[in-house]
């Protein structure tokens, strides 16, 4: 029997040739959330990026058909209802491991341009403007880095930005222990890194709002390329404002692709479009493993349970 899988946000050709070659029919066209409920039913794989929403409508069109699979091409499953495809017969997977050192580099991007005011010089050069003295920055070597979440992408970075010099501590609600890194408890960390760069899911509330901005130094800069929601965007603008918060380098944000236009126009905020995995590598490193990931279900999982 051809299993089918949709790829509704596509997918990488190597991935797509690899699943392809051993039978697997794949249409990556897209469909939008009507189309998608009719037509889910008869593919056995759904593969997503962050564009598509599996929520429960699509998940009940899909039991009543052969979907057995769901992969998110990426960390976050913040767009599928894993719980409820779960709790349908649906197994979800995603790729945790494709991307850790393309978000890490993109964290230390931003910190280095909040730093030295890279992104705003741009602007105001761009605009015929010199302000070579308003631009005195700092060195990121001997400074204390804070890392909120511990998984991958927080190792890969703390990793990174100790081969710069900078001192490490992090904290986790799971790792409480590191050979090589210092863990905090969640407020020593908050007063006393001089960076903070947050690695955790959004979990239905802000981990950093206006009471944990008042604990921080004064003129911390503060990283966010995990979700949107895991800083309260308003008090961050608030804390901006009042220079608690010196610089904050933003990838992820509340409501994308409509983003607060406060936030995005600070002069200092450096800001990118949720493109912490955008790069080459892990977006081959991310279609090869969802493809394993397919290959695993198929192989391992169905075969055994038959
Ligand atoms: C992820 O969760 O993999 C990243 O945020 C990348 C993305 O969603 O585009």
């Amino acid at each position: 029997m051809i299993m089918r899988i949709l790829a509704n946000d596509g997918i990488d050709k190597i991935a797509a040739d690899e699943l392809a070659a051993r039978g697997f029919e794949i249409d990556r066209g897209h469909y939008a959330k009507e189309e998608l409920k009719a037509q889910i039913k008869d593919f056995d794989v759904l593969i997503v990026r962050s564009a598509t929403k599996v929520d429960q409508e699509i998940i009940d069109a899909a039991a009543q058909g052969d979907l057995r699979l769901i992969v998110r091409a990426g960390v976050g499953i913040d767009n599928i209802d894993a719980a409820y495809a779960q709790m349908r017969g649906i197994e979800v997977r995603n790729t945790p491991n494709a991307s850790s050192d393309s978000v890490a580099e993109l964290v230390l991007g931003h910190m280095f341009s909040l730093a030295r005011f890279i992104s705003i010089a741009n602007v105001s050069m761009r605009d015929g403007k010199w302000n070579k003295k308003e631009y005195e920055g700092v060195e990121l070597a001997g400074k204390t880095l804070g890392i909120i979440g511990f998984g991958r992408i927080g190792r890969s970075l703390a990793e990174k930005a100790s081969a710069l010099g900078m001192d490490v501590m992090f904290h986790d609600i799971c790792v409480k222990n590191d050979e090589k890194f210092e863990y905090a408890e969640f407020d020593a960390l908050i007063k006393n890194a001089d960076f903070i760069s947050v690695h955790t899911p959004f979990t239905g509330e802000a981990l950093i709002g206006e009471a944990q901005f008042r604990k921080m130094k004064e003129g911390v800069f503060i990283i966010n390329a995990a979700r949107g929601n895991v800083i309260d965007e308003k008090a961050l603008v608030d804390a901006l404002n009042t220079d608690r918060v010196r610089g904050a380098g933003i990838d992820v944000f509340e409501k994308e692709p409509a983003v607060n236009l406060e936030l995005v126009r600070h002069p200092k905020a450096c800001v990118t479009p949720h493109i912490g995995a955008a790069t080459r590598e892990a977006q081959m490193r991310i279609g090869r493993e969802t493809a394993e990931t397919v290959l695993d279900f198929f192989d391992n999982i169905i075969d055994k349970a038959m």
